[in-house]
């Protein structure tokens, strides 16, 4: 009994580590996330209740502990060293050139990778479990950021094959922040406190940097990586198939990484991606260039601060110059006034940009920016670039005036509310003033208008056809007063509005009358509780499958709840105790709006098995039984291998099914087939 618990329990864990790296590492997700967290809070419940089989590789254990103090230091048993630079293509055939005469007549190969723009990590393995992180410092001796280092779901806690590992393997790589974390991240900090950071690598470096693990676990960070430091054993004679290695231990290697076979080569691939570095989820300041045999990396040796094997190519910044015509005050969702930029139109990155974000009144004060300043913006992973530096020489004394904190509602004219903060800087003991400047009328038309456009948003309810023109027509004739007001809406109402056409209010309608048994998680999220967003809501609707449920809920109910932390809890419960979201809710459900809760999706009967169908089948064609596979979470392949789970064989099967006889793999029949995906 005692055995089958613990092999449920590894079992458990094997299955979580493949999806976190299908998910993290591979981008292609196999389970939804119910399936996934039905997978994690069932390891949880069963170590929970055998404590004593819990192990600091469980996936279970990413997140722990309490804040620390400060980081201990950690000497590198190999030092980190960085790259010497080139701008050009001739710069970089003068390193060629090098590597050439080095080298003498020997052949050799280049390798070509992206510079990945994050901060430099050393991972140590031994035995194949993950036993230090530490960052790169001063190339000797860095910070000990293992507990934050464990949190990044693109590291594996323990090696793939930890049999077939080195005893000791220290790999190296790149802890980086994707663009969508980056901007989300920014929008968050912008809404509710701290100063942006100004660009992903920043961003990385603090979230990694955090004295609270729990917090970093929140950002969202990922992993490449790129080379090995000490090692007990090598893993290969090239860098090129050390990288194929560690990629077979479930390491998050870059999937574009290339061979050359000269530098022209080289120089081909590297403009191509100077070209579309765009089109990455991550930024990248460059690219590296390595010499692939380890044999000639040793004839090249190393200048003590750099690699003579290795050379990176950069890219030029990002950056450009304009002038802030006017800084426009906008209304949000939850009444904060934001300030934004409008610039001079000016290119950048391949588009023309014509604002820029500045996040709040404490990020104008730090930058001292003012109405037709000179600036430069940096278009840093967000879509909407930032205003980075003012250069304030520039300033005409004449007409240049701070920028005062509004003293009226932009769009309302009420007068606004300042509240200033004292938040302590992340990671730091440094305190910083954060000052919020609000509308202070709960009816602003402004706000309304924010609040309509996201519960109908994509996001949200996705209640098609509500475009901008539609929403402040409806909030402008006082037809619409809060959400629950567009439910009382008919083709009376809409009909008479401008450039309606008959066809359109018709849809309209119906596409509100669809939306009333809309997903209940889409509610939630609709509401626009503070600090709850589609992900939070997921986890509401799972828990509490129903809005009186979830209005019921005590704080300590709502803490209790996985990724649930006290300030989230607190915002639910205040949001559900207001009167006036009390009446709306009640308005809604006398109109019949019945959100519908969640149900188990899809069958898991083969989630993440591999699946080999061969012989003639009699009840299903090729594609029905690839398609029933699919939809019970497996996956097909048309060959038979040690990756295989499991094959389903029809009448005159051949040299498939021989073959999986001998590699020892499940077979099954047709019938038994049909029973298996039945019994869900
Ligand atoms: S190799 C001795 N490969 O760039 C060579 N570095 O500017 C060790 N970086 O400190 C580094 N992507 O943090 C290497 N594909 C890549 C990289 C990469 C990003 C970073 C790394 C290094 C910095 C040097």
């Amino acid at each position: 009994m005692a055995e089958d618990i613990k092999n449920k329990i590894e079992g458990l864990r094997e299955e979580i580590r493949r999806h976190d790296h299908l998910y993290y590492v591979l981008s292609s997700p196999k389970l939804t996330d119910q399936q996934y967290d039905k997978l994690y809070a069932e390891l949880k419940k069963l170590e929970e209740a055998n404590p004593d089989l819990i192990t600091p590789d469980s996936p279970t254990q990413r997140v722990s502990g309490k804040p620390v103090e400060g980081f201990g230091n950690i000497r590198h048993a190999a030092a980190m060293l960085s790259i010497d630079n080139t701008y050009n293509a001739d710069e970089l055939r003068d390193f060629d050139g090098r590597v050439k005469k080095a080298l003498g007549d020997a052949p050799y190969k280049y390798v070509v990778e992206l510079k990945i723009d994050g901060l430099a990590i050393s991972l140590r393995y031994e035995k194949g479990l993950l036993v230090q992180a530490a960052t790169r410092g001063d190339g000797q001796t860095g910070d000990d950021v293992t507990s934050n280092a464990r949190t990044i779901k693109a590291i594996p806690l323990s090696l793939m094959d930890a049999a077939s590992a080195p005893e000791i393997l220290e790999v190296r790589g790149e802890i980086y922040m994707p663009k969508k974390s980056f901007a989300d991240l920014n929008k968050h900090r912008g809404e509710t406190g701290e100063p942006p950071f100004a660009n992903p690598r920043n961003a990385a470096a603090g979230s990694l940097k955090l004295l609270d693990a729990r917090v970093t676990a929140t950002r969202n960070l990922a992993f490449f990586a790129y080379s090995i430091g000490q090692a007990s054993a090598p893993l290969s004679d090239s860098h090129y198939k050390t990288l194929n290695a560690l990629k077979e231990h479930n390491l998050p290697v870059n999937g574009n990484t290339k061979q050359a076979k000269d530098i022209e080569q080289v120089i081909k691939i590297c403009k191509n991606w100077e070209k579309k570095k765009e089109t990455l989820g991550y930024q990248i300041d460059g690219m590296v260039v390595k010499v692939d045999g380890f044999s000639e990396q040793d004839i090249l040796g190393t200048t003590g601060r750099a690699p003579k094997w290795c050379i990176s190519y950069k890219f030029p910044a990002e950056q450009a110059e304009t002038i802030v015509e006017s800084i426009e005050v906008q209304v949000g969702k939850t009444g904060i006034l934001t300030p934004v930029a409008n610039l001079k139109p000016v290119k950048l990155a391949g588009t023309t940009v014509k604002r820029a974000s500045l996040h709040n009144f404490d990020q104008i004060k730090r930058l001292d920016l003012r109405e037709l300043d000179t600036v430069i913006i940096e278009k840093a992973g967000e879509i909407i670039p930032q205003v980075i530096e003012v250069k304030k020489k520039e300033r005409s004394l004449f007409e240049s005036k701070p920028v005062e904190i509004p003293t009226n509602c932009p769009s309302c004219d009420s007068p606004t509310v300042v509240t200033v903060n004292k938040r302590k800087k992340t990671g730091a003991d440094e305190e910083i003033d954060f000052t919020t400047v609000w509308c202070s009328n709960p009816n602003c038309n402004s706000i309304l208008k924010e609040r309509i456009a996201y519960f109908v948003g994509r996001g949200q309810m996705d209640i098609e056809n509500f475009g901008p023109a539609l929403i402040d027509q409806l909030v402008d004739k006082g037809l619409v007063k809060n959400f629950a007001d567009l439910y009382s809406l008919d083709l009376f109402k809409i009909a008479p509005l401008e450039r309606m056409a008959a066809k359109s209010a018709e849809n309209i309608i119906a596409a509100l009358e669809k939306s009333k048994t809309q997903d209940l998680w889409r509610l939630i999220t609709g509401l626009g509780i503070l600090n709850v967003g589609g992900q939070t809501a997921e986890i509401l609707a799972d828990e509490f499958m129903s809005l009186e449920n979830l209005m019921a809920a005590s704080v300590e109910k709502l803490e209790s709840i996985d990724q649930v932390g006290p300030i989230i809890a607190r915002s639910i419960y205040d949001y559900f105790r207001d009167p006036e979201n009390i009446a709306i809710i009640e308005q809604m459900r006398k109109a019949g709006v019945h959100p519908t809760p969640p149900v188990e999706k899809r069958s898991a009967v083969l989630a993440g098995k591999t699946i080999v169908v061969t012989g003639t089948l009699e009840s299903f064609t090729r594609t029905e039984i690839q398609q029933a596979i699919k939809d019970n979470g497996g996956k097909t392949s048309s060959s038979v291998s040690k990756k295989t789970d499991m094959v389903v064989v029809g009448a005159n099967a051949g040299s498939k099914a021989e073959k999986a006889h001998k590699l020892g793999i499940e077979i099954i029949s047709e019938e038994e087939f049909s029973e298996l995906i039945a019994s869900d």
